[in-house]
């Protein structure tokens, strides 16, 4: 039998990270979580820590703030998962990682460190657009400490979270399904990738004792859940038993539309045009540096959309 590796999940309370927590424990791993003092009088995060406690998982006191105590949480485990918020409608401290980074690097143990990406390949997005590309940019000055550290690591490009995609019929700015209209992005025929939450941590938990996705980047391209978003609105509409009204908006409309929002939501719609107008998920052939999530564990039965999608229906029972 296979040792399974000791996880730390950094930012094990985030909307990500505590599906994160969930699926290390599911999947028969010692985990940890770092409990940061910061946290104050956030009652929502201890009633979480609690929850997550009961199930199983152990907390280690270390703050950002404290070299010495990322140091001895780490120096805890195997696997380190960074999961720290990269989203500026929420919080964005993706670059606070570097800390994480000196901390695995002085302890010299850990056999695996995911940092918090996520999302689209940020090695793939040197052109993107002002003022949304500081994500990428920021999320590749931490692949470069990881990899001059010579830290062993994985990175795993999830695509779109379904909560943010699905649930808003891919229009920025709504995370609800209308039962009555939706704004096609241009044509809406450009492809993108859409993956539950629960299934983007399983698969990333899968990966970590996993030496085919060594140093590499795991993609998760569901194959049924590759679809633009035309095809996701028509899942929807038959969920629904109802056509919605449909409007579009060019390219260069949307884009105009950056001009009066705040900082946040222009990062976000950057985000969206690279997505919706570019195809910048699908759009390419996953190179010898990547590897495929679903293709190395063809056992998962993952959430398809229309799975995904039923959810909505009750919102509105
Ligand atoms: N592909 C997509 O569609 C998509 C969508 C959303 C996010 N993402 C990516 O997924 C990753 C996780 O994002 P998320 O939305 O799950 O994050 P989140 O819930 O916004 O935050 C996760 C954690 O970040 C930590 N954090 C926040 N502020 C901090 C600070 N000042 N100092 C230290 N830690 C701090 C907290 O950890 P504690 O538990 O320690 O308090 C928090 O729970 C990011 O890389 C993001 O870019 C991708």
């Amino acid at each position: 039998m296979t040792i399974k590796s000791r996880v730390l999940v950094v930012g094990g309370t985030g909307y990500l990270g505590k599906r994160l927590v969930r699926a290390s424990l599911a999947q028969g791993h010692e985990t940890y979580i770092l409990h940061r003092p910061e946290i104050g009088v956030d009652i929502e995060k201890v009633q979480l820590l609690l929850e997550l406690k009961q199930q199983g998982a152990q907390l280690v006191t270390g703050s950002f703030e404290d070299h010495r105590s990322l140091v001895e949480a780490v120096k805890l485990v195997d696997v380190v998962i960074c999961a720290i918020s990269g989203v500026h409608i929420r919080s964005h401290h993706i670059l606070l990682q570097l800390k994480l980074v000196d901390a695995i690097k002085e302890a010299g143990n850990v056999k695996r460190f995911l940092p918090s990406e996520f999302g689209t390949d940020p090695a793939r997005m040197e052109n993107a657009m002002e003022p949304g590309r500081v994500t990428f940019d920021d999320k590749m000055v931490v692949r470069k400490a990881i990899e001059e550290a010579r830290i062993p690591h994985t990175y795993v490009s999830a695509n779109c979270f379904a909560g943010y995609f699905l649930g808003g019929l891919c229009q920025p700015g709504h995370i609800l399904p209308s039962r009555d209209s939706v704004m096609l992005l241009g044509d809406g025929n450009q492809k993108a990738i859409y993956v539950d939450e629960d299934d983007i941590a399983m698969y990333t938990i899968r990966s970590i004792d996993d030496p085919r996705t060594l140093n590499k980047t795991v993609y998760i391209r569901p194959p049924q859940n590759i679809l633009s978003q035309g095809e996701v609105v028509k899942i929807w509409e038959k969920l629904i038993g109802k056509e919605l009204k449909k409007s579009s908006i060019s390219a260069e409309d949307f884009l105009a539309l950056m001009k009066g929002q705040d900082y946040a939501e222009q990062v976000g719609l950057v985000h969206y045009y690279h997505v919706c107008y570019e195809g910048c998920l699908a759009n390419f052939e996953i190179g010898e540096g990547g590897v495929e999530a679903c293709e190395l564990y063809p056992d998962v039965n993952y959430t398809t959309v229309e799975q995904y999608m039923k959810r909505y229906i009750y919102f509105y029972l």
